[in-house]
């Protein structure tokens, strides 16, 4: 399959970095081959290899940083830092760059692949401008992770939310979050397959 080597290139880097980095890569490189499929426009070759990369700076942050400052700690007195965020895109175009050449990508689908790793996400978790569409669809298959059961469990855990709440959170974020109208359509999708205690009834569903 296309793109298969460049999977199992990045899968030691995923499995090295965040805990969570192997599924939440699979799961968003799903939602953007959706994407795609679902007539969102951008570029096949550029926006798969994209995501699939864009996470990869992980590998090379210390574990320390990566358990104790990030979104995803597996400790519950772990402290957000912006900085570990910023490494992870400047840390993850270096890696994606040594990556393709090794692989011999194409050499001019390199450029813009790298230069979306390194901007996938805002520090301040802004969408990203709407200039670069591939870009728009890396940062939507990224979010859509959120709406998944995986993350929102991980996510009560981790917030110490109930259940009904971090559901709330996360339809609220919708707008703020995912800029194309497939996306949107995507989370509400995904929201209504959780199990029914998840969350109370709620005509936004339907
Ligand atoms: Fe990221
Ligand atoms: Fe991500």
């Amino acid at each position: 399959m296309k793109f298969d080597r460049l999977w199992q290139a990045c899968k030691p880097y995923l499995r090295k970095g965040r805990s969570i980095d192997l599924i939440h890569t699979r799961i968003s490189t799903d939602f953007a081959w959706r994407l795609l499929r679902e007539g969102a426009g951008g570029d096949t070759d550029i926006v798969i290899p994209a995501v699939m990369l864009h996470d990869i700076g992980y590998a090379r942050i210390d574990d320390g940083d990566v358990y104790m400052k990030t979104t995803f700690p597996d400790k519950a007195n772990a402290k957000y830092d912006t900085r570990v965020k910023e490494r992870h895109l400047t840390e993850g175009a270096k890696l994606a760059e040594e990556i393709l050449r090794s692989l011999d990508y194409p050499q001019g689908l390199i450029g813009p692949i790298v230069e979306i790793v390194r901007t996938h996400e805002d520090l301040e978790g802004n969408k990203p401008d709407t200039t670069n569409l591939n870009r728009v669809i890396v940062s939507d298959a990224d979010k859509l992770y959120r709406y998944t059961a995986y993350n929102l469990t991980s996510g009560m855990a981790l917030h110490h939310r109930t259940k009904a709440q971090i559901y709330h959170f996360m339809l609220d974020r919708i707008d703020t979050w995912l800029s194309l109208e497939i996306s949107k359509r995507i989370a509400i999708e995904e929201l209504r397959k959780l199990p029914f205690d998840f969350w109370p009834v709620n005509e936004a569903l339907f």
